[in-house]
């Protein structure tokens, strides 16, 4: 049974309270399409807006910790060393254009080290967490990774680049390798969840490029205490520095991996 640490809970009181105000915000999405309003600066308010309730909530609780904002860049710990990572909206492509796939990332580091991770999805009601050394779970369930160890039994998730993002040819050739031997791919629009699917064993993997730490850090935590694999694609360890990622399951990593090398040597 999942027993919510006290720092969990003052994640998930966090997240909660945002997405209270992204569920308002989504559903007036939808109406200003209508009205025909830019939706652009909507959806910066409401990432602003999510962004504002979480740190002010967390501040409230942990006074001394730092932070490191999609939004509001960088604020130092107080006490040196812990700092929450914040995604408010994860999936704001979709978000924007009315698709019920988003969500809200926090991961708790101390240094390089994630401590804790969690994703809600507020439309679904999902809410993954992990604690280091206590095992994920999405609500109150258990999660593991998928145990499928062939390919061509496998679904892969990635991040496809788009408009000013770079690596268009790479992602191509990688693609090209994953589909030729699996049972698909698919392209949902929302790292963090991307990732939590990952743990839940719904995806057997998941990679991508071109992220920033706080589309990656709660994920990664939440996939290694579900039983999964995550390194960079090359293999290396730096992900939130460098924002490259391959999340699986442990039997199909190494197949996984040795198709996207397979992809860098085209
Ligand atoms: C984006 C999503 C998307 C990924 C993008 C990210 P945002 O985050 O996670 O899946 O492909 O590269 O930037 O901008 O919606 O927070
Ligand atoms: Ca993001
Ligand atoms: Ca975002």
């Amino acid at each position: 049974m999942a027993r919510k640490t006290p720092l969990i809970t003052v994640m998930e009181n966090a997240a909660r309270k945002a997405a209270r105000k992204l569920l308002r915000d989504f559903n007036e999405v939808e109406n200003l399409q209508v009205s025909r309003k830019g939706p652009a600066d909507f959806v910066s308010n409401a990432d602003v807006g999510a962004e504002k309730l979480i740190r002010e909530e967390l501040e409230y609780a942990r006074p001394d910790f730092g932070f490191k904002l999609e939004e509001g860049g960088e604020i130092p710990a107080k006490d040196g060393k812990s700092y929450w990572v914040i995604d408010p909206l994860d999936g704001t492509t979709n978000f924007l254009h009315g698709m019920p796939h988003f969500a809200i990332s926090i991961a708790l580091m101390e240094g390089k080290e994630i401590l804790a991770g969690l994703i809600l999805d507020p439309v679904k009601d999902e809410l993954f967490w992990a604690a280091k050394g206590e095992g994920a779970f999405v609500n109150n369930q258990r999660l593991r990774v998928s145990g499928r160890n062939r390919m061509a039994d496998c679904v892969f998730a990635t991040g496809i680049p788009f408009l000013g993002k770079p690596g268009h040819e790479t992602f191509l050739r990688e693609a090209h390798e994953i589909m030729a031997v699996s049972a698909g791919i698919r392209r949902f629009g929302a790292a963090s969840l991307d990732l939590a699917y990952v743990a839940a064993g719904r995806f057997d993997g998941y990679w991508e490029r071109g992220l920033s730490a706080w589309d990656l850090a709660a994920g990664i935590i939440i996939v290694r205490e579900a039983g999964g694999f995550v390194t960079q694609i090359d293999g290396g360890e730096r992900m939130l520095e460098k924002g490259d990622i391959l999340a699986s399951n442990s039997e199909i990593n190494s197949q996984m991996s040795e198709a996207l090398r397979r992809a860098r040597k085209k």
